[in-house]
């Protein structure tokens, strides 16, 4: 593989979001405006590690397919540019709008650096994202304690608001509103034990009906509280659940105004490992959130959006097939990218797996585990429901219809066939096996 090609370097991602150099962590300022899917990202332009926070940017009409942007938002006497969100500004709540178009407006975290306390920060652009002004006031929320960071905006429009959703210091969150967008005021405090940085608040259907919904309030590593929040308080009515169980997955963030009520949220895969590439860290492939009545009662599910049907190429399918211990089933591929679809009833099976580039994806004892992580799925009515993206560098798994969801980096081990299904003990019984190889986004 030619390394010196961009995007066709040996280990980069072929459908996840990367950077064509340098560092990346969190995705920032999410929103859809006229046709367009803005992802900003935690960047260090002139470093391959973490370092002089800028907001990078990227932009897709599908998802699946970026194109790099100029860089957005550069350090300033504030300092570097942590995490935030943005909005499209409607009703020009905060009068920067000049023309025709509406106005996006930004809001990030100004990192500064002793004496310098962290503060948050508005900026604005008038032409769809491709130019940011930042406001001449900031910062628009003075220093509250610590390392204060991370400010999520949405409308509320039952109350006719602005609410933010903004990270304190240890395990503590708050919540502010404001009119305008420029002046806020702070409604209350809340802990999510286990979980810091990076909120997200938002509002789904439970089993969606749009009658009964609950609100969640998320934090960095995937924990998340469910409650009611009316405007002014949050009713915390969970403990912390868990939403993500892989090793990679942080500081996830929704989209603003995602089309058809959608509600689409992409995360940073921490801590992969890319070696001799001129890019580090990757993005997620974005998911589609919903709440859901489970066996635990009800839960944040995470699926893969179904745009990734747009990458399929070739289909290699299997139904009623029963996986006998022995067999060592390979579709005949070589392909590094693919979208698996498994229904499985693993019966007496005492195993079943699959070998990925030589690492094993094992299901035993009712735990599924992959290289050192190990999370508890159970079968309902007996079977299994399993989705997995494969990247040249992630494997995303997808267990019950995104009752369970786990985001791994992996590097592959040398191996003949990119792909073995197998069972021990008794056979197994494949309901339905489609391995779908998938093009490059890139190309
Ligand atoms: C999360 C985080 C945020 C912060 C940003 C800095 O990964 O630590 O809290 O704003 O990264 O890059």
């Amino acid at each position: 593989m030619p390394d010196d090609i961009l995007y066709a370097e040996t280990h980069r991602p072929q459908f996840h979001f990367t950077p064509k150099s340098n560092w990346t962590n969190d995705p920032n300022g999410l929103v859809y405006y006229r046709g367009e899917y803005h992802l900003f990202f935690q960047h260090n332009p002139t470093g391959i590690t973490w370092g002089n926070m800028t907001w990078g940017h990227a932009i897709s009409s599908d998802l699946v397919h970026w194109t790099q942007a100029e860089h957005a938002l550069h350090p300033d006497e504030l300092g570097t540019i942590f995490s935030g969100s943005a909005v499209v500004d409607w009703n020009n709540s905060a009068g920067f709008q000049t023309g025709e178009e509406k106005t996006l407006i930004a809001f990030y975290t100004s990192a500064g650096e002793d004496p310098v306390p962290f503060t948050q920060s508005i900026a604005y652009s008038n032409d769809c994202g491709r130019s940011w002004s930042k406001y001449h006031n900031n910062p628009v929320i003075e220093h509250i304690c610590a390392q204060n960071r991370d400010p999520k905006v949405f409308w509320h429009s039952p109350t006719d608001q602005w609410i933010m959703a903004l990270y304190l210091d240890g395990n503590d969150y708050t919540i502010y509103r404001s009119k305008d967008l420029k002046s806020w005021d702070r409604l209350c405090d809340l802990e999510l034990p286990g979980t810091s940085e990076c909120p997200d608040l938002f509002e789904l259907p439970i089993n969606g009906d749009p009658n009964d919904t609950a609100w969640v309030y998320w934090g960095a590593n995937g924990g998340y509280i469910l409650g009611q929040f009316d405007g002014q308080v949050f009713r915390a009515e969970t403990e912390v659940l868990k939403a993500e169980h892989g090793p990679n997955g942080y500081a996830a963030q929704t989209w603003s105004d995602a089309p058809d009520g959608r509600l689409l949220q992409i995360s940073w895969m921490r801590g992969g490992k890319y070696p001799a590439m001129p890019f580090n860290q990757q993005m997620s492939f974005p998911v589609e959130l919903s709440l859901r009545t489970t066996r635990d009662g009800i839960r944040l599910c995470r699926e893969p959006i179904a745009e990734i049907g747009r990458l399929h190429h070739q289909t290699y399918q299997w139904n009623d097939y029963a996986l006998i211990p022995g067999e060592n089933l390979a579709p005949a591929t070589h392909s590094q990218l693919f979208d698996i679809r498994l229904e499985i009833e693993p019966g007496k099976a005492r195993a079943f797996g699959i070998k990925i580039r030589g690492i094993d994806l094992r299901y035993e004892g009712g735990k599924i585990a992959f290289q050192n992580t190990e999370v508890a799925l159970d079968p309902v009515d007996e079977r299994l429901v399993l989705q997995l993206l494969i990247d040249r560098t992630s494997l995303e798994i997808f267990g019950n219809r995104g009752e369970l969801s786990m985001s791994i980096c992996y590097l592959p081990e040398a191996a003949d066939h990119p792909l073995v299904f197998y069972a021990e003990g008794s056979p197994a019984k494949v309901i339905s096996l489609a391995v779908h190889e998938l093009r490059s986004a890139w190309t």
